[in-house]
């Protein structure tokens, strides 16, 4: 294709895709061609519809990837014939997770193929090296054109493949570079048939952008069954694997893992080593909040300084930014707590991602005791725990799982745990409004263990 600048329809600049034509499609035969019914033009011929308890239930065994957190958030392990999509940033840990993944896969009896697009077999060699033996095991392929792929899968027919990374396939049939538009998008189509139609499960590696969105068309996103997201802090070692959308199970689940020297490490209990580095100081609460079916202490952070900036920074970090402001607003009416010529930072420690309203109640107390300079902390000086979701006006509301937060709290030592009220709960000291939730952290532990003191 010719380059073209600017669209001569709407006169838009950059705003073509190269795309490959679609093969004809094969003539109509049968009923459809010999136009049986005889009704008016237009009306292709009628399908038949079957009631679904007449539909044979596909009783589908998932193939575990050996690495408990991940068959988790896939629901279970990877549906045979289903197409992931793997994003996260650069050096997060993809191949790293994927090469481990095959190497259990392998080990267990399934044939896999690795494809690499990024690295030289010597390269991710290397990497295997550092996992272990069996990871040696593995079917590797160093490629990056989009039809010796194809056929490769089409002669090997592995149970599963990895495809790492999508965005370095390219098609001899398009003239885009890789990574483009076009070519990442029939890349993940011709894939995804290919898939389906030989029941061969595709891993495919993505790379995201600084911003957090799939470098690519959003059309990869509609196409496969399965969206995970890997991230993290990459000083750090903690990684977390999500799923952003699942055919086949909840989206809720969050696998936790550890970056060591030989490979990730499943973190089984991450409370605990999230607790372990919550410091109590000002600015910090422990947040109790529940990531998918099991309740997870986390860390939340806040920092408030004078702004110089005529519009204050709200810098966040694991909550959405305009639940912020929405947190803010509330505790500016409701509890007099200023921020207008404040810039306000945010964080959840670890790289964590929260995405419930149950969150909300933290990230206020983080933010309060940043602002006054006082650090909370419970009756014994262990960090403060709370949960709970704010109301526009003022009011704590309830949340789900309220009996498995408040006793994930006190298996750490951190009650009372600051919630709402309705549930009658031992360890938890229940508050029916911001306003209050704020007196009783900030006065009202301290007070009432002195009163036990005493
Ligand atoms: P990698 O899986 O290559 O990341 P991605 O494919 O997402 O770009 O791994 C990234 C980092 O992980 C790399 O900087 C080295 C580190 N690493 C370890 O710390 N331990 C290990 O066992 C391996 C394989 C990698
Ligand atoms: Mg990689």
């Amino acid at each position: 294709m010719a380059w073209t600048g600017q669209c001569p329809d709407c006169r838009e600049w950059n705003t073509l895709v190269e795309q490959a034509i679609p093969k004809p499609a094969p003539k109509a035969t049968g009923r459809a061609a010999a136009g049986g019914n005889g009704r008016s033009l237009g009306a292709g011929s009628a399908g038949r519809p079957v009631r679904l308890s007449e539909v044979a239930a596909s009783r589908v065994k998932r193939l575990s990837t050996g690495i408990g957190e991940l068959d988790r958030v896939l629901g279970g392990g990877i549906v045979p014939g289903s197409l992931i999509l793997l994003g996260g940033p650069p050096g997060i840990g993809k191949s790293t997770l994927t090469g481990m993944a095959l190497a259990n896969l392998q080990t267990g009896g399934a044939s896999t193929l690795y494809v690499s697009g990024e690295e030289s077999a010597s390269q991710v060699r290397m990497r295997a090296e550092r996992l272990g033996p069996a990871a040696l095991d593995a079917m590797v392929l160093a490629e990056s054109s989009l039809e010796t792929v194809l056929g490769t899968i089409e002669e090997q027919r592995p149970a599963v493949c990895v495809i790492d990374s999508i965005q370095t396939m390219h098609s001899s049939e398009l003239s885009g570079a890789p990574g483009s538009v076009g070519q990442v998008r029939e890349a993940a189509n011709a894939l995804a048939e290919q898939a389906k139609r030989l029941d061969v499960a595709v891993i495919l590696v993505g790379h995201v952008t600084k911003e957090g969105s799939l470098a690519g068309p959003r059309v990869l996103e509609h196409l496969v069954d399965c969206v995970l997201r890997f991230e993290g802090e990459r000083e750090r070692t903690w990684r977390t694997l999500s799923a952003i959308k699942n055919r086949f199970g909840a989206t809720s689940e969050v696998g936790v893992f550890e970056m060591r020297s030989g490979g990730l490490t499943e973190v089984l209990d991450p409370s605990a080593r999230f607790v372990e580095e919550a410091t109590g100081a000002q600015g910090s609460v422990v947040l109790a909040s529940m990531e998918g079916t099991r309740p997870v202490l986390v860390e939340v952070q806040a920092l408030v300084s004078p702004s110089e900036l005529e519009v204050p920074r709200r810098v966040v970090n694991g909550i959405d930014r305009n639940r912020l402001s929405m947190i803010l607003a509330v505790l500016a009416r409701h509890v007099r707590l200023g921020l207008g010529t404040a810039d306000v930072f945010v964080n959840v420690v670890g790289g964590v991602r929260i995405d419930e309203p149950g969150a909300d109640l933290a990230v206020a107390l983080a933010v309060a005791s940043a602002q006054r300079g006082e650090p909370l902390s419970g009756p014994d000086g262990r960090p403060l725990a709370c949960f709970g979701e704010l109301g526009l006006t003022g009011d704590l509301r309830y949340v789900a799982h309220a009996d498995r937060r408040v006793a994930e709290a006190t298996r750490f030592g951190l009650s009372p745990v600051i919630g709402p009220g309705g549930e009658r709960l031992s360890g938890l000291s229940p508050c029916v409004t911001v306003r209050q939730a704020m007196k009783v952290a900030f006065s009202g532990l301290k007070a009432e263990s002195e009163a036990a003191a005493a």
